[in-house]
């Protein structure tokens, strides 16, 4: 094997590989992604050693593991080094660790490179996970891994080329190759079906909307629940007639984030096969100032029945979003989860740490925070108290698409909550996470493919 890698803790004295003399040196610390290459080391197979630094023992969780490991898979493939082994030590050699590892691995070779026509292109090969490994927790990171991957894949692509009947074409064939079910609801039935809201963001953009459909059923259900996943997926926002600035408007292309994210939990639904019923909903447009392009002051009824006065057309993630909720619960959904690139006023609220977590069922809302504590996938929970609705009066419609200049998140958040009614729901707005400006060690820089884990999580964890 061209290279192992190999974790050391903090505080504790690594003598294999002939590495002593460094940690007695000060070299080899164990520091969190310290990383020490070693060529030809005594007393094993492998050319050579990456020992990467995890912290303490007694303080490692399966999210430092993933990192760890990703930023020495990224060490070797900057040095042209494709294949290597895991070593797996006692201390991380149970499931959610091994899971992690090969997540970590496989995260650490995504690159927002497709569209360079250079031939040297360096990607992972092989990994092999040795030390007793839980075959069942390797394939689980690998199918999280390479699903993580696969929404970071959607996001990168550019307006031109993943237009809303792109995204429903990628949706369509990721169904076919994992025996889901996929439906595209166009046009002529979302006239019929009232919606509204979505079709006045539609209208501006010569291209046609989409509401993609993606279910997945067990083969024997241990729950009558049904769990919705809905995702925002606006394949490029200029903000319409309430056009947004020139400046990082390029980056407007992962305002399909939350789409993204619900079509790779359904990738790892459809091979992990939970036995509780998954639906996602994912209702695709082109936010363009066309001729035809709704006008701040327009009013539209969406399919609940609810009249919006549209003050700002570049609030357009909150009116697709609407008629999709409705949707989901219309067809049976008992459990509702959004993710939605849907504020800048979360960053402003968190940073670019943590997801922006709100929901009107406590009980949900713990889940969800739970399954992302475990994923190490950072969310913190924000009001969106019923007082929130104030912000949203409207003179003439029943409510307005914005709330003004305060708590940004938390009135966008209260419009969806408007239209999930009764239904337990949670919703996630990555605006902030959904993509990275700079290289980690761990992760390239661009889409991060954030709540992939945490949904699948929830979906396979689930318990009435
Ligand atoms: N897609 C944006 C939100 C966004 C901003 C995502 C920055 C990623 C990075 C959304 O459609 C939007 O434009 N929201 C407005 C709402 C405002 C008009 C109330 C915003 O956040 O400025
Ligand atoms: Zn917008
Ligand atoms: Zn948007």
């Amino acid at each position: 094997m061209p290279a192992a890698i190999v974790p050391v803790f903090e505080g504790r004295k690594e003598e294999r590989f002939g590495a002593g003399d460094l940690c007695d040196a000060g070299e080899i610390t164990g520091k969190p992604l310290e990383l020490t290459l070693l060529h030809h080391p005594p007393g094993v197979a492998a050319t050579r050693v990456l020992l990467v630094g995890v912290g303490k023992a007694e303080k490692l969780t399966p999210g430092d593991l993933r990192k760890a490991v990703g930023a020495a898979a990224r060490h070797l493939k900057a040095r042209s080094v494709k294949k290597f082994a895991f070593a797996a030590t006692p201390e991380c050699n149970t499931a959610d660790y091994l899971s992690a590892a090969v997540e970590g691995a496989i995260l650490a070779d995504f690159e927002p490179d497709r569209y360079q026509t250079s031939n040297d292109k360096k990607t992972l090969e092989e990994l092999v996970v040795a030390g007793a490994p839980d075959e069942k927790a390797v394939s689980r990171g690998r199918i999280l891994g390479e699903a993580q991957n696969f929404t970071r894949v959607l996001v990168n692509e550019p307006g031109n080329l993943l237009t809303p009947s792109k995204l429903a074409e990628a949706a369509r064939q990721m169904a076919a190759e994992f025996h889901l079910e996929c439906e595209v609801l166009e046009q002529p039935q979302m006239k019929e079906l009232g919606m509204g809201a979505l079709l006045g963001v539609a209208q501006g953009s010569a291209e046609p909307p989409a509401l993609i459909v993606v279910r997945y059923r067990p083969a024997k259900a241990a729950t009558q629940a049904h769990l919705g996943l809905v995702g925002k997926g606006v394949t490029f926002d200029t903000g319409g007639i309430s056009i947004k600035p020139s400046e990082n408007m390029e980056k407007m292309k992962y305002d399909m984030a939350g789409g993204a994210a619900m079509l790779g939990a359904m990738r790892a639904i459809a091979q992990l096969q939970p036995p509780i019923a998954v639906t996602a909903f994912i209702p695709c447009v082109e936010n363009m100032p066309g001729s035809r392009a709704q006008r701040p002051g327009d009013i539209v009824t969406a399919m609940s029945g609810k009249t919006i006065e549209v003050i700002n057309t570049d609030a357009e993630g909150r009116l697709i979003l609407a008629d999709a909720i409705t949707y989901a619960r219309r067809q049976g959904c008992t459990h509702l989860v959004d993710a939605a690139t849907l504020t800048g006023a979360v960053s402003v609220a968190l940073g670019h740490l943590n997801v922006g977590l709100f929901s009107n069922d406590d009980g949900l809302r713990d889940r969800v925070l739970s399954s992302a504590k475990q994923e190490g996938e950072r969310m913190w929970h924000l009001p969106v108290e019923d007082d929130y609705k104030d912000y949203l009066k409207s003179p003439f419609a029943d409510l307005a698409n914005v709330g003004g200049r305060h708590g940004g998140a938390s009135t966008a958040a209260m419009f969806l909550k408007e239209f999930a009614e009764g239904t337990p729901w949670v919703h996630l707005d990555i605006a902030g996470t959904a993509w990275q400006d700079d290289n980690k060690p761990f992760l390239s820089k661009g889409p991060t493919g954030v709540a992939v884990r945490t949904l699948v999580r929830l979906a396979t964890g689930w318990k009435d």
